[in-house]
């Protein structure tokens, strides 16, 4: 077979340290690709394939994720499906994107590090049947916790122990890598931004100074349906892709988040990202129709439980607490057969919030504490919150091997919030 280069794109990734001004005044020690923070823009539309050859000049092995890609299992780039990355070496992944929508890449090594010191980059998925827009942004979101000198510090056992236990919070609110930035558009467009959580624990409660807002898209893809709100909850590791504007000449209006309490000794707070100014008009050319897609429903609200899977938090002699999934840490789950129905009840039986995300499968939320959901929608990434039990269905498709479902709080992931699981051919059995 011919390779037909139309349809494939090469990219080049090397990871390594530089200095990155995260502001006038701040300039940082950063980890990341091509020097840049996020890292470059991948981009594809949908069926292509994508070759990525990662080189690694850090000082410490890494491998790169490819969060929300439904790829084969020996792409997904994490310590169970390849070896790490050593430093001076490097790995080529290959796979087709078969997704139109706002995917992201990132360390899945020493992540609480590596992720904090900007090992990112959006992953941007398009299709002839997005909706047309007047420009389109990306808006990777992050907070840096820096010590007065501008350095990453883990800082003393206390500090330690809260940040394992809540995730890692700090004031240097980035959108693409910078802080308090500017964002200049022209008054009578309409936009569409993607939004990317990429915070190791921060939940972005997304407010544009009370302008409404439309939610079009999210972890995977279009919803059936434009929602419109004032407001929109990204947690670590999400995505929510909106309509934006249009808006009238000499706005200016704020990006920030609103406090959200996620029940923990971190004070919730409201905070700013960046400042947008509407400047002359121009004429536009944007299109969205009401309705964006059909979504089949993979199950009916009561369709039977197959697996229950149990997020939990107890104390421990050994770590003071510990984060767990199934009563164990870094567990095992069992097999799931390709083409077979899944409907999971996962539960967080702790008293704090926690993003269940799953590697290389979309799920779509049947039910949550009793209730349908909202609408519906394909996802990778999903809020559990407080003692709450959410149904949700999948189908591993013929992609065999290794894969893994965890919190996507960084410092949970670390301390064991996770299970891997394999995906087997059960017909050989
Ligand atoms: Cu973005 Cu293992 O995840
Ligand atoms: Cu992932
Ligand atoms: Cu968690």
């Amino acid at each position: 077979m011919q390779l037909d280069t139309t349809s494939t794109k090469y990219y080049q990734l090397t990871a390594s340290e530089f200095n990155w001004e995260v502001s006038d005044e701040k300039t940082i020690k950063a980890w990341g690709f091509n020097n840049s923070i996020p890292g470059p823009v991948l981009r594809a539309k949908k069926g292509e394939t994508l070759v990525i050859k990662v080189k690694n000049h850090l000082n410490e092995p890494t491998v790169v994720h490819w969060h929300g890609i439904r790829l084969p299992s020996s792409m997904d780039g994490t310590d169970d499906t390849q070896k790490p990355i050593v430093p001076g070496e490097e790995f080529e992944y290959k796979f087709v994107v078969p997704d139109a929508g706002t995917f992201w890449y990132h360390s899945h090594q020493n992540e609480t590090e590596q992720m904090e010191k900007g090992m990112y980059g959006a992953l941007i998925v398009e299709d002839e049947t997005d909706p047309v827009t007047d420009t389109e942004r990306i808006f990777m979101i992050d907070d840096m916790r820096l010590t007065a000198d501008n350095e990453f510090k883990k800082g003393n056992f206390f500090a330690r122990w809260f940040e394992r236990h809540d995730g890692r919070e700090g004031d240097t609110l980035l959108i693409n890598g910078k802080e308090n930035s500017i964002v200049n558009i022209h008054a009578g467009q309409t936009e569409r931004w993607r939004f990317i959580n990429t915070s190791s624990a921060k939940y972005f409660r997304l407010y544009l100074s009370g302008k409404p807002f439309k939610i079009i898209a999210t972890d995977g893809g279009l919803l059936e349906k434009t929602q419109q709100v004032t407001e929109a909850l990204i947690t670590p590791g999400e995505r929510i892709d909106i309509i934006a504007g249009p808006f009238t000449q000499g706005e200016t209006f704020a990006i920030e988040s609103l406090p959200y309490n996620r029940m923990t000794s971190i004070k919730p707070k409201h905070q700013q990202y960046a400042t947008v100014k509407v400047g002359a008009a121009k004429s536009s050319v944007a299109f969205i129709p009401e309705n964006l897609r059909k979504i089949e429903a993979l199950a009916p609200q009561d369709a039977p439980v197959t697996r229950k899977v149990k997020f939990s938090v107890v104390a421990s002699w050994k770590h003071g607490i510990d984060f767990l999934v199934n009563n164990d840490v870094h567990t095992a789950d069992k097999p799931v057969n390709i083409g077979e129905l899944q409907i999971w009840e996962v539960s967080n039986t702790s008293l704090m919030d926690h993003p269940f995300h799953s590697h290389g499968f979309f799920f779509q939320v049947i039910e949550e504490n009793g209730k349908a959901p909202a609408y519906k929608a394909w996802k990778d990434t999903y809020n559990l919150k407080p003692r709450s039990k959410v149904k949700i269905a999948w189908i591993p498709d013929n992609r065999p091997g290794r894969w893994m479902y965890h919190c996507h709080i960084l410092e949970h992931h670390e301390a064991g919030m996770m299970a891997h699981f394999e995906v087997v051919d059960g017909s050989n059995y």
